[in-house]
């Protein structure tokens, strides 16, 4: 009896509490039946519904996004870690049952977390990410990415970044897929389509041709719309129809002269063209004007200007912006509410499953990581026999390093490296400044590898000490560092600070010198010839120690493949010189920008107006170096293994949309995984680069077996945008399909007419 009375008494508690809880947590109130409930109903008709009851002040609460707490909180908020994020709040309407939206970024991991005080896994970045090349990860991804933000009580979700990288020296290249629009926009497709089925609004940015972040709010890139609709724009396309993406961010640039939230060529071709039904968000402070970026298209203005809000409420009364446009923001942002599941099955505060998540990030990094070079077989080390290694530089001893700005996840635990007292001075230091290392030390990791070998670490300030290490082990690792953020470009693609003497030093005292690079992106090697191995190990995320551990020790065979070119120099470059905001004088002010200038204009670089010329055009990237025939440090889409690969035997199937099927064989000792990549030459007459990727596949073979692959060619992927017609149009002629595996190693081709 007293059992039973005691039970009951929990129970009743503990029902109440979790009533009390549920109306607490913002945005849930408890569920009750509206006409628009009802599922079977198209999740258009539910919106319609839901309109004819909202108010015009409800209206326009919708279309003014809140939150952005991160640029203005003072810096001792964020000792030395980025404590918060700039995460995103529209209020909903709990007279009518419409949740609030609570959006966080989640470009490598939720980095909303951190303003909730909450854990999230820090991912390796999105260029590792996409340098695995493999569709089925990315899906992966987005099923953690998507369940941690449900956990914290998101439900829309700030990823993916799909720009393509134009300028390798952006400093937000680490948190975009590539360069090309293929691999990039099918990854971020599966990614938010894996996010989308567990209930959540998804995102692409940023829209669009925002290729830098130097004074990336007064850039004005000039672009032909061709170049943009085969490469950064297609990047989008691709995503949206693999993901029905439900929300797209238009960046703080200006294209060819109009701002990208207020552009009615960009924002028609995706609403017109791409037949997207969702939402255009303004990047946070990118709204530029009120009756402009209504009429072209943008729907939701985010913080950072007063552009929307009461003055749309204005322009509405005042007829400039009609009530037929303002119902359509609303129904876009409603429908895909309902279309996306978040009224239905709202987010419930959670646990986030670390464990997981540490799975997640450590086979992102095991198949993202790239063997650029191993000579003489210096890699994999052998646990039984290495006897000493010497592990210098990158702050190895204590964990990894990650990029900077919204997308910075939160160190579980802090900073592994506290950042200099001064730096936190800066108001910027938490957004952008402090290098954030995750504690994931590759050197404990190479310690348990190798139980009985001499593993010492030198930081690699000093190369003659550095060096001196290296002389007496048997091999040297050395860990090369390359911070970027958000908000500011690098100053070139070398490895700052005096990171290539050092490697120089180390290379010179041994032979067997192992470079680990943990970069954004490309970056130059003068060294590369005295060195024996090199890995490019991007922004490892949470359990980088463990991963290049394995990847070095051979207990994981490396698979990743560049998904951006490296170049031997930047005079290689479509732009050897990088362009940023030029100094003020009395022919180019520094304008007056709608929005907080203070904080932001700091952030992006503000300073007078300027053009950004990509008259590279439809070569970006590979397709620029194979246009010039310039030789490259390390082409797109090459990467090593522990083994090795021959292709054989292909044959196309004609078609409309063709097969391309061959051989591929395992020719060495090891199981490993080939990435097998197509590429198609166009007819001259279709004047475009020498080739375009076309299709891949990941091939896993044991030593010694083969497999016959087929790629189907999407006919989409041969076609180019004639913009005298303002369409996609087949050229007449031949088509030669190149198999291999890099874009500079394409053992096979074939010729098909059409
Ligand atoms: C970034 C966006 C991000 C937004 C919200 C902006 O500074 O450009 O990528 O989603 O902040 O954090």
């Amino acid at each position: 009896m007293k059992v039973r009375i005691t039970f009951s008494v929990v129970l009743v508690t503990t029902l109440i509490a979790g009533v009390v809880a549920f109306a607490q947590i913002p945005g849930m109130t408890p569920p009750k039946h509206y006409a628009w409930s009802d599922k079977t109903l198209s999740p258009d008709a539910r919106a319609d519904m839901v309109i004819k009851e909202l108010t015009l002040d409800e209206k326009i609460q919708f279309l003014h996004g809140l939150g952005w707490n991160a640029m203005f909180m003072p810096p001792e908020s964020g000792p030395g870690t980025r404590a918060i994020s700039a995460g995103g709040f529209i209020p909903g309407v709990p007279r009518l049952g419409i949740p609030d939206l609570q959006m966080t970024d989640s470009v490598e991991g939720v980095s909303g977390a951190g303003d909730k005080g909450r854990y999230a896994t820090a991912l390796p970045s999105a260029e590792a990410m996409a340098a695995a090349w493999d569709p089925a990860l990315s899906y992966e991804i987005g099923t953690l990415l998507g369940h941690e933000m449900r956990a914290m009580g998101f439900n829309m979700s700030l990823g993916s970044g799909i720009n393509m990288i134009r300028e390798p020296r952006d400093g937000r290249t680490f948190e975009y897929k590539g360069e090309d629009p293929l691999l990039a926009g099918t990854l971020a497709g599966q990614e938010l389509k894996a996010e989308k089925a567990l209930h959540l609004i998804t995102d692409l940015k940023h829209y669009a041709v925002n290729d830098q972040d130097a004074g990336r709010i007064v850039v004005n890139s000039i672009i032909g719309k061709r170049a943009m609709r085969e490469s950064d724009l297609l990047a989008f396309q691709i995503a949206l129809k693999d993901s029905g993406a439900g929300a797209f961010m238009c960046s703080y640039n200006r294209i060819n002269g109009i701002y990208a939230c207020e552009n009615p060529y960009t924002l028609g071709v995706l609403k017109n063209d791409f037949g997207f039904k969702g939402f255009v968000v303004s990047d946070w402070g990118g709204t530029q004007s009120t009756v402009n970026a209504a009429l072209a298209g943008l729907d939701i203005e985010m913080p950072g200007n007063d552009s929307f809000g009461e003055p749309l409420k204005k322009a509405v009364e005042a007829g400039q912006v009609p009530m037929d446009r303002l119902n359509d923001m609303v129904h876009r942002i409603l429908r895909t509410e309902f279309d996306s599941g978040i009224v239905d099955d709202p987010p419930h505060p959670d646990s986030p499953n670390v464990m997981q998540g540490f799975k997640v990030a450590q086979k992102t990094e095991e198949h993202g990581a790239v063997l650029l070079k191993n000579e003489g077989n210096v890699l994999p080390l052998s646990a039984a026999s290495i006897q000493s290694i010497a592990v210098i530089g990158g702050h190895a001893d204590v964990g990894v390093l990650s990029g900077g700005g919204s997308s910075q996840v939160s160190p579980a635990g802090g900073n592994a490296v506290p950042p200099p007292p001064e730096l936190l001075k800066n108001p910027l230091a938490s957004f952008m400044l402090v290098e954030v290392y995750h504690r994931s030390a590759p050197l404990k990791s190479m310690q348990e590898k190798a139980p009985h070998a001499m593993v010492q670490f030198d930081p690699g300030t000093d190369p003659a000490s550095a060096a001196a290490l290296a002389k007496k082990s048997q091999v040297a690792v050395v860990f090369a560092v390359q911070h970027a953020s958000e908000g500011m470009d690098l100053a070139n693609l070398s490895l700052p600070g005096n990171q290539d003497a050092l490697i120089e030093a180390v290379a010179a005292a041994n032979p067997h010198t192992i470079v680990v690079l943990e970069t954004g992106g490309a970056v130059i090697m003068p060294w590369l010839d005295k060195v024996a191995a090199v890995v490019e190990a991007w922004y490892p995320g949470i359990r980088g120690g463990q991963a290049i551990a394995n990847l070095l020790f051979g207990d994981v065979n490396p698979s990743g493949r560049l998904p951006l070119t490296f170049p031997r120099s930047e005079a290689d470059l479509p732009h050897p010189i990088h362009l940023a905001p030029p100094k003020p004088d009395a022919e180019h002010p520094v304008p007056k920008l709608a929005g907080a200038p203070g904080m932001i204009g700091m952030a992006m670089g503000i300073g007078p107006f300027f053009d950004v010329h990509y008259d590279e055009g439809l070569k970006v990237g590979y397709k620029w170096y194979d246009a010039e025939n310039k030789a490259v440090l390390f082409p797109f889409g090459f990467g090593l293994s522990y083994t090795t690969f021959a292709y054989s035997g292909l044959t196309v199937a004609p078609g409309d949309s063709p097969i391309a099927s061959f051989t591929v064989k395992n020719t060495g000792k090891r199981a490993g995984i080939e990435t097998a990549q197509v590429y198609a030459s166009l007819p001259d007459a279709a004047g475009e680069p020498p080739k375009r990727l076309v299709g891949w596949t990941k091939v896993e073979l044991a030593p010694g077996e083969s497999k016959q692959v087929s790629i189907p060619v999407s006919r989409d992927r041969l076609t180019i945008f004639d913009e005298a017609s303002d369409s996609w149009k087949l050229t007449p002629g031949e088509y030669t399909l190149r198999v291999g595996g890099s874009s500079r190693d394409l053992p096979l081709q074939k010729t098909i007419t059409y």
